[in-house]
């Protein structure tokens, strides 16, 4: 089979494989046969509740090391362990903390990841040489079942090439990874949409590294105390501690332009862009609320609607697919609509000023 020029880069070409599967009754032939890919140090591509995940053998350090470069993702930038029960944490972590064990009991499974000091036995690679380990328990049939059967955590970040939107069918992992890992497993879209909430466990105070599926409202209710707001005054800190956080993440590769402010100026703004790109003669295509919808009637635009504004979690499940439909739509320019932080609108919000080229605050 001929090698693309794209492909040629990584190692050979793998003939992969997409199987669906019932989430609910996973076929146990499948299932032996992803698990036994996974204790051969093989990547296995799998649904969890917030996006698909590549996953390997956590504890073994060379099949770690494919995912890096399945995905074409930098070594510095470490990689969540998947677990199906809270009792793994003892062996992941060097220290659980009182905090850690509450939210877990709380959370998991569940789309909240907790970054805990490293115990010896997970190897360099998935942190990325860091003393923290981030562990999460996911909320997906399908994953656990996936967990249970390979009988060891597995290390997955999302199935996505680097820098690209996260993957939220397993369409979208076929189109970034096909040729380059072993087995896809379909189990339908992704109930929630967007990863899960990174909580740094591992200092004094827990801090939020990266917004997702478990809001901070959540969060601070369990505690009984509210949380740094991500980007707050130790934001930077944050920042430099979650290392996926510095690059330009989830970006389509069509320029996205991201609108915030008032309704009516976000209206009044994307009209004027959309006359001004006509001028140029750019195809455009715009990303917007059930609610703004009529307001661009008859405009030389193409209009994708992500979900009501008072519908955060609609908003969540459709944005990534959003994306990637308009990234292959042929268009030169995304002109997208800001969301209000409440619930999951503080994950979408994050995921939107990573995707933008441009953020125009009105
Ligand atoms: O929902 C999710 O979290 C999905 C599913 C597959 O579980 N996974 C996911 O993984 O989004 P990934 O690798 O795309 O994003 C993980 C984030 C990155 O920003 C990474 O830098 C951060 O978690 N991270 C991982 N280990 C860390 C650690 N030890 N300390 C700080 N940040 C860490
Ligand atoms: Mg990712």
């Amino acid at each position: 089979m001929p090698m693309s020029a794209d492909q040629s880069s990584s190692t050979h070409l793998l003939d992969t494989q997409m199987l669906a599967v019932d989430p609910r009754s996973p076929d146990p032939e499948i299932l032996r046969r992803a698990a036994s890919i996974i204790r051969a140090g093989g990547l296995v591509a799998f649904p969890t509740e917030t996006v698909y995940g590549l996953g390997a053998n956590a504890l073994d350090a060379a099949a770690v090391a494919r995912i890096f470069t399945a995905k074409q993702r930098p070594a510095h930038d470490p990689v969540i362990v998947h677990v199906a029960d809270v009792g793994e944490l003892e062996r992941l972590a060097a220290r659980v903390p009182a905090v850690a064990r509450k939210l877990a009991a709380r959370f998991w499974p569940g789309p909240l990841t907790l970054v805990l000091p490293k115990a010896d036995v997970v190897p360099d690679v998935v942190t990325a040489g860091g003393p923290t380990v981030a562990v999460r328990s996911p909320n997906h049939p399908l994953a656990l079942a996936l967990i249970r059967a390979a009988k060891t955590p597995i290390a997955a970040p999302s199935a996505n090439r680097f820098s690209r939107t996260s993957p939220t069918t397993a369409q979208h992992v076929w189109d970034d990874l096909a040729g380059r890992i072993d087995l896809i497993l379909d189990g339908g879209p992704t109930p929630i949409g967007v990863e899960s909430t990174v909580l740094d466990v591992s200092g004094e105070q827990p801090v939020i590294l990266r917004p997702g599926g478990v809001t901070a409202e959540a969060l601070a209710a369990a505690l009984g105390r509210p949380l740094a707001e991500p980007g707050a005054t130790n934001g930077a800190d944050a920042v430099l501690a979650s290392p996926g956080m510095l690059e330009r993440h989830y970006a389509p590769r069509t320029p996205l332009w991201l609108f915030t402010g008032s309704t009516a100026a976000i209206h009044a703004a994307i009209r004027t862009e959309i006359e001004a790109a006509q001028g140029r003669g750019q195809r455009v295509a715009l990303m917007l609320a059930a609610e703004d919808a009529s307001t661009f009637e008859g405009m030389q635009a193409q209009a994708a609607i992500i979900g009501s504004i008072d519908q955060p979690d609609e908003v969540a499940r459709n944005l990534f697919q959003t994306m990637r439909a308009l990234d292959v739509a042929g268009v030169d320019l995304i002109l997208a609509r800001d969301f209000p932080p409440a619930g999951l609108g503080q994950a979408v919000r994050d995921r939107l000023r990573r995707a933008a080229e441009r953020i125009i605050n009105l």
